[in-house]
């Protein structure tokens, strides 16, 4: 199957800063803030919604295809990217500005002051589906990107008649009702947490029954207590997979859309693809940052029968590769 991934492609810039930053903000001082903490630790990670899911992707045995906009400086990640086996024949470089970056100083009390650069990702809207594939993709995961790019490509999926899944989380407070419920429309699936389902509901006024009306598989992720995939009148509850070495909390989300989309490419039934979506996001929480975790084919499916029973079926992803 061929599938194409858009979304944010970004860098993560992360300092510690070994103090307090409330011991700097002085009250009556902060109509005029100038300040500079000295930071003794940084690392800079791969990051972006997009790059995530791919990234999982390719571990699980596809080539998937990425599509978003960089900068200038994307050189180290796309040799990351390409090792990993990753297609970025669709990724389109501008040489003029630099890829989103995400500054983020936390401090002692795990206090955060960040930024985010939009850079090359502002570009997004300015690119189409029909321009980065020559042949239709089968499937279009759209990841929050620049909100009018993600707009438009849902758009672009409708009128083709493309398959997409809508995936708008990190943009949720970003987007307006209508732009919402516009985009959701049509799709096959819409994946979204506890939260970012209850903040929908409520600027768009859709109850739970509604949006299942729109799209054919609705995902609701419950962090630790799992997902529930509402599917024709059915709800499917899939429980977390168990762990006693979380070390990083970010990326779960990501990783779990990986495994449930890595299923359904193929043509496993939807109790397997939570569960699978569950084990990826295992493997994320136990590494820090978002591409870091490793396993192979083998490995993983070795993983998810210890917990749970696929009656055999996911030996179809050590011949599934296209
Ligand atoms: N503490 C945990 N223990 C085990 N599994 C977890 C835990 N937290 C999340 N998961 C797994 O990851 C999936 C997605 O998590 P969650 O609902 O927190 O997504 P999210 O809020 O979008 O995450 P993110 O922080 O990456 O945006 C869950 O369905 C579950 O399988
Ligand atoms: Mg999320």
């Amino acid at each position: 199957m061929n599938i194409v991934v858009t979304g944010s492609i970004a860098y993560d810039y992360l300092m510690r800063f070994p103090g307090r930053f409330a011991e700097h903000l002085i009250g009556e001082q902060l109509h005029q803030v100038s300040l500079s903490f000295l930071v003794d630790e940084m690392t800079k990670q791969w990051g972006g919604v997009a790059p995530n899911i791919v990234y999982s992707l390719s571990l699980l045995g596809l080539r998937p295809k990425l599509m978003g906009t960089v900068g200038r400086d994307f050189g180290d990640y796309r040799t990351w990217l390409e090792q990993n086996g990753v297609d970025l024949s669709a990724v389109r470089q501008h040489e003029d500005v630099f890829t989103a970056s995400f500054f983020a100083n936390t401090d002692l009390d795990n206090n955060q002051m960040s930024s985010f650069y939009t850079g090359a990702m502002a570009r997004a809207r300015d690119y189409t589906l029909a321009e980065a594939c020559p042949e239709p993709p089968d499937l279009v995961v759209i990841s929050p990107n620049d909100p009018i790019a993600m707009m438009q490509l849902t758009e672009e999926c409708r009128t083709s008649g493309i398959r997409f899944v809508y995936d708008p989380s990190q943009q949720v407070p970003r987007l307006q009702g209508d732009e919402l419920r516009r985009s959701m429309q049509g799709a096959y699936a819409m994946v979204v947490n506890a939260y970012e389902a209850e903040i929908i509901g409520s600027k768009t006024g859709l109850t739970i029954d509604d949006m299942r009306g729109m799209i054919e598989i609705l995902v609701i992720t419950q962090g630790p207590r799992g997902s529930h995939i509402y599917v024709g009148d059915k709800r499917i509850d899939v429980d977390s997979f168990p762990t006693d070495k979380i070390v990083d909390p970010t990326g779960a989300g990501d990783a779990y859309r990986a495994g449930l989309l890595r299923a359904i490419t193929a043509g496993l039934p939807l109790d397997v693809a939570g569960q699978m979506g569950a084990l990826c996001a295992t493997y994320v929480l136990e590494k820090v940052g978002t591409q870091n975790h490793r396993f192979t084919v083998p490995e993983f499916i070795a993983r998810y029968r210890t917990q749970f029973d696929d009656k055999g079926e996911l030996d179809r992803l050590l011949t599934d590769h296209e």
